[in-house]
């Protein structure tokens, strides 16, 4: 716990916290810990707690509270995420599931109408996508088993910039814009994100003093002050009776007192492969996150592609994350529910058997493989008859932190969808997730919806080791580009030779086993020498809005630690190294 000198010097430096801001660097270099995230107050909370003694795992909760504030349409205490953490004094990578749960009335026909899946868009703004959110328990727990500092400590830069508030930029007025539909449905959501029914324009100042009182009362109550009382009965009564406008009507879910009350998190062993002398750490199911990764590295490390022009390391990526998503897309569900081939997909011996499929030339969607015959049990529990990449939306945040004493956080979380179901809790500030649209909607599929069950999640923080220190982390927003902007970054580092900013920044290429590779607008791609090369070799592609905002730190030879962050996407993020 935090001494008075601690407690008095955070709140000191909290007082200058809004006039310390300064122009974003998007790659800082130094001694000490480090963070990257997308927005300028929470990386500028990080330091200031990392300063006044915090360890990572402290600062990560800070930036992460503070993006709630700054950045509500990714992520918040209404949805999830999945925490991955370097202890250095435990020497052990673990990580904390808070991913949202389905409540106790889910059942597999819910996304269902007149037994055919309802549309995904349909399904998104209503009561029913809402999971049982669990960063609140999350964040406490990460504090509890591995933080130096409690609630109060940690959420107060959060709470400061929600009262006193902040400019908005173009790109929280480019979203709120592209949701106005969404938000006018729902009163507090409408009367929080719009002005007569159009997005708050960019330089308005913002201001969120009913998240303050929330952040305030978790702050004082812990974490019981919002899966019991009045938090929780606010939440359950936006969902069971959602607070739309006069007119509007929207399905409207059964969630209970008991659904909030019963959430658990989950400490789970990390995803862990191995990849050219590395050790890769990745987030286990429900994540289908860290299996995919590791899968597509082992495909890529049956190849040498050290003798292998850009062009074909290209192409190699593109077709192993294609066989990765094969899998992924068939296999991949909460592990409580189902029993995914995890053995078997990690398997090296399953990657030199599928391989050879990486020809020469992009032959198009593959099937799925047979990882059972590389499972130590055999037994085959359910061969979906196909495996469709469900639509997910491409939103979410991940922050990186470390500290001096050699701990690293990678934590990616989420209310999915930008806004996620569009409702504000009523008198809360907070947007409610849309989580449970992450299920497949047609049953018999490993990831079908069913009570108390966690959807399939992209989500990839990352931690990669070498000879048993730290040698990099990385993570991504972008639902399931995640996965392939978190492997090309580390494709582009360790295989292509560039520093951590370059292969962050680079652009992005996804292919997860459909017709057409999606390439991002903003880069020019079509037409460039690297579209042509890739053509020549069967690669078709399709322009999208950015892939990503990704976020790393990179732990050098020299000792010094390198914070990345988005030089380009989403309005350009923050990277800072603590000053000496
Ligand atoms: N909703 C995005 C994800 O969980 O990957």
């Amino acid at each position: 716990m935090m001494t008075q000198a601690l407690r008095s010097a955070v709140t000191l430096s909290l007082l200058t916290l809004s006039v310390t801001l300064q122009a974003a660097p998007a790659v800082s270099t130094g001694h000490g810990g480090a963070v990257a995230t997308i927005s300028e107050q929470a990386s500028q909370a990080a330091i200031h707690i990392l300063d006044s003694g915090g360890n990572a795992i402290d600062a990560a909760v800070a930036a992460a509270a503070t993006l709630g504030v700054t950045d509500p349409f990714s992520c918040g205490i209404g949805g999830g995420g999945f925490m991955l953490i370097y202890s250095a004094a435990d020497d052990k990578v673990i990580s904390i599931d808070h991913r949202e749960t389905a409540p106790a009335y889910f059942n597999a026909g819910i996304f269902q109408q007149d037994g055919e899946a309802m549309e995904w868009e349909d399904v998104v703004p209503t009561g029913i996508s809402v999971g049982v959110p669990g960063t609140v328990l999350g964040w406490q727990e990460a504090l509890h088993r591995y933080g130096t500092m409690s609630f109060e400590q940690t959420l107060a830069p959060a709470i400061e910039v929600a009262e006193k508030g902040f400019t908005l930029g173009d790109n929280f007025h480019r979203i709120a814009q592209k949701n106005e539909h969404k938000f006018s449905r729902f009163e507090p959501s409408r009367e929080l994100y719009l002005k007569d029914g159009k997005a708050l324009p960019a330089g308005s100042h913002f201001r969120n003093p009913d998240l303050a009182a929330t952040y305030k009362a978790i702050a004082k109550g812990g974490a019981d002050a919002f899966y019991e009382g009045d938090i929780a009965r606010d939440i359950v009564t936006a969902v069971n009776k959602p607070p739309v406008v006069d007119g509007v009507k929207v399905l409207s879910a059964a969630m209970t007192l008991n659904d909030l009350k019963d959430y658990e998190i989950r400490i789970r062993q990390p995803i862990h492969s191995t990849y050219r002398g590395y050790d890769v750490y990745g987030m286990a199911p429900p994540s289908s996150g860290g299996i995919a990764i590791a899968q597509a590295l082992n495909l890529l490390e049956t190849v040498d592609l050290s003798t292998r022009s850009r062009a074909e390391v290209e192409h190699l990526y593109l077709e192993a994350s294609r066989l990765a998503f094969a899998d992924r897309n068939a296999y991949v569900a909460d592990t409580e529910f189902t029993d995914v081939p995890v053995e078997g997909l990690l398997s090296k011996e399953y990657a030199k058997h599928r391989a050879p499929l990486m020809e020469k030339q992009a032959a198009g969607k593959r099937e799925p493989g047979d990882p059972f015959v590389y499972q130590n049990d055999p037994s085959v529990p359910l061969r979906p008859s196909s495996a469709t990449l469900m639509q997910e939306s491409a939103h979410t945040t991940h922050l990186a932190v470390s500290d001096r004493h050699g701990n690293v956080v990678a934590y990616t979380f989420t209310i999915e969808d930008w806004g996620g179901s569009g409702i504000v809790v009523p008198g809360r500030g907070f947007l409610l997730n849309n989580e449970l649209t992450d299920f497949d909607f047609s049953a018999p599929h490993p990831n079908v919806a069913e009570a108390y069950k966690r959807p399939r999640s992209s989500m990839s923080p990352t931690i990669v080791m070498r000879d048993g220190k730290p040698a990099f982390t990385i993570g991504s927003p972008g639902g399931s580009t995640i996965i392939t902007t978190v492997l090309q970054t580390m494709v582009n580092h360790v295989d292509l030779g560039m520093p951590l900013a370059d292969a962050l920044a680079a652009p992005r290429m996804s292919q997860r086993n459909g017709e057409t590779t999606l390439v991002e607008t903003m880069f020019n791609f079509p037409g460039s020498e690297q579209a042509k090369a890739l053509e020549a070799m069967g690669h078709h592609f399709a322009e999208t809005d950015q892939i990503g905002a990704a976020n790393g730190i990179a732990f050098n030879n020299d000792g010094t630690v390198t914070a990345v962050s988005e030089p380009t996407r989403h309005g350009v993020g923050t990277a800072l190294v603590q000053k000496q």
